[in-house]
C-alpha cells in the first residue's frame, strides 16, 4: 500500500532526456546527471536484475542495450506503469519482495544486480547482501544508489510517504550508512573491488548528493 501510494504521486519519466534519447540510465535523483549504464558493464545477452525496478525506465534502457532485463518490485501500481510504458521492451517483471525473490527462485543467476533508490535501500542489508551475492555469477556486479545518510542517523530509519492532509503518512523502513560501513558490509559477505562514493548534486540550490556503491562478486 505504501509503495502503491508512492507510485501514484510520482510523475512518469519524460519521453526523452536532454540528449534526445528515448531510454537512459539515471543513478541519481536529478535529471540528466551522473554516470549511466557503464557502471554495470553489462554486455548484450547478459542477465541483469533490478531490485525495486519501479516504473522500469532504467531496466528498459538495459534492454535497449541488448541485456536480458529482469525487474522485481512489490508494488502492483509501479509494475503496471512499467508494463504500460515499456510494453515493447521485452522486460521480464515480477511482483515480489526482493529478498523473497532472491532466495525462493532458484532460477538462473545474474551478471549484474542493481537498485536505484530501490529495494537495497529498503531492506536490511545484513539479510539482503548475502542473498544478492549468492545469485551473482563470479565477476558479476552489484551496484546501488540512494541518498546519503543524515549525519548521526545510521542504520534502520523511518521513511514517510505522505497521503492527503486528513490521513497519517505511511511509513517504510530504509537503511542508511556511511561509505565505510557499506564497504565493510560488502567485503564481509565476500564482495571485492568495492567502490563507494557520493556523487555531488548538480550546480544549483540542491546540495544533497547521491551515494553510489559498486562491488564485484
Ligand atoms: C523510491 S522507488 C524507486 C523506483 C525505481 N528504482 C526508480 O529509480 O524510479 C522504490 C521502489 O522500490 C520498491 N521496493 C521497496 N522495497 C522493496 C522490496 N523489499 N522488494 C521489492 N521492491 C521494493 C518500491 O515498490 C518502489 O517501486
Amino acid at each position: 500500500m505504501a509503495w502503491d501510494t508512492y507510485a501514484r504521486q510520482r510523475p512518469e519519466r519524460r519521453p526523452v532526456n536532454a540528449a534526445g534519447e528515448r531510454t537512459w540510465f539515471n543513478w541519481t535523483q536529478y535529471p540528466d546527471h551522473g554516470p549511466g549504464a557503464e557502471v554495470l558493464g553489462v554486455r548484450p545477452g547478459q542477465r541483469v536484475l533490478d531490485l525495486g525496478c519501479g516504473k522500469g525506465g532504467n531496466l528498459a534502457h538495459l534492454a535497449a542495450l541488448g541485456a536480458r532485463a529482469v525487474g522485481v518490485d512489490v508494488s502492483p501500481a509501479q509494475l503496471s506503469a512499467a508494463r504500460e510504458r515499456w510494453s515493447d521492451a521485452g522486460l521480464v517483471l515480477y511482483r515480489r519482495e526482493a529478498l523473497e525473490f532472491l532466495t525462493a527462485d532458484a532460477g538462473a543467476d545474474f551478471d549484474a544486480v542493481y537498485s536505484v533508490f530501490g529495494a537495497v535501500w529498503f531492506t536490511d542489508p545484513v539479510r539482503l547482501l548475502p542473498a544478492i551475492r549468492a545469485r551473482l555469477r563470479p565477476g558479476g556486479v552489484l551496484a546501488f544508489s540512494q541518498r546519503p545518510p543524515v549525519e548521526g542517523c545510521y542504520g534502520c530509519q523511518a521513511s514517510y510517504i505522505n497521503r492527503s492532509e486528513n490521513e497519517d503518512p505511511l511509513v517504510v523502513r530504509r537503511w542508511d550508512y556511511e561509505l565505510d560501513e557499506w564497504r565493510g558490509l560488502l567485503t564481509g559477505v565476500g564482495f571485492h573491488g568495492v567502490r563507494a562514493q557520493v556523487i555531488p548534486a548538480p550546480p544549483g540550490p540542491r546540495k544533497i548528493g547521491t551515494v553510489l556503491v559498486r562491488a564485484v562478486a
